[in-house]
């Protein structure tokens, strides 16, 4: 069986006192007690204006908990002129010896493939964030391609993370590209897709070919995450687990 914790939209700011904050170290510190195997993947907005400090503090939290994890960027992972300041977590990791608890996130503005459980289970992280426009997402067709060629590797189980909803129309917040990448995803044998952005929690089974399809809302709001349990039959369930 394998755990999989999702969480998305923390929104954390550079006071480590703040709700947001605090919020999230709460469900982390849950975690680390109850779910210390399980997967977590985050969905991006992981800090709130893509400040140097907010990512200090995003660092410090995520870093705290030994559990593998996928986290994505999101359109709030960068400052009003648009820059992700990965390199400077770069150089303070490098300062202090530190090993990146991040996954792909924010290291490479590129997107990001990994097998776990001895090869069993697939984990893709998509970059959906389109850099000329503020909330808007896009794909893009290079990272399509490179999608479409990583869904083919030989895994049990696959799951994909991006930030932006796949089939959302609203102005300013699509994902501009979403109809090529369901595409992509709805033939690939999915067993699951995460994401966040609208702050609205929802749950689909058996669309576009994929079993599970799970938007986060935004952690802050919430006192519980979505723990799924993937069974050895390929049975996925789920459960609401409360934290405070
Ligand atoms: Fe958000």
């Amino acid at each position: 069986m394998i755990e999989i914790i999702h969480i998305s939209d923390t929104h954390l700011k550079s006071d480590a006192r703040h709700p947001h904050n605090i919020r999230l170290e709460r469900a982390l510190a849950h975690i680390a007690g109850k779910h210390p195997k399980a997967l977590l993947v985050a969905s991006g907005d992981i800090c709130d204006n893509g400040r140097r400090d907010e990512f200090l503090q995003a660092y410090k939290l995520f870093s705290k908990l030994d559990n593998p994890k996928l986290i994505v960027k999101g359109n709030h992972d960068k400052d009003i002129k648009g820059i992700w300041p990965a390199r400077v977590l770069r150089r303070f990791c490098k300062k202090t010896g530190i090993r990146c608890p991040l996954g792909s996130w924010p290291w490479m503005n590129k997107p990001f493939c990994m097998q776990s459980e001895g090869g069993k289970l697939l984990l893709i992280g998509l970059d959906s964030n389109d850099d000329r426009f503020g909330a808007e997402g896009k794909i893009g067709k290079r990272q399509l391609k490179w999608l479409a060629r990583n869904l083919k590797r030989p895994a049990q189980h696959r799951i994909v993370a991006l930030h932006h909803h796949p089939w959302e129309r609203d102005f300013l917040c699509k994902l501009k590209d979403a109809e090529q990448f369901l595409q992509t995803v709805s033939s690939a044998n999915l067993d699951m897709l995460f994401f966040g952005h609208r702050h609205k929690p929802g749950l689909w089974r058996d669309r576009y070919g994929i079993k599970i399809i799970s938007a986060a809302g935004a952690l802050y709001d919430e006192t519980n995450y979505r723990l799924f349990r993937i069974h050895n039959d390929g049975r996925i369930d789920f459960e609401l687990e409360k934290y405070r």
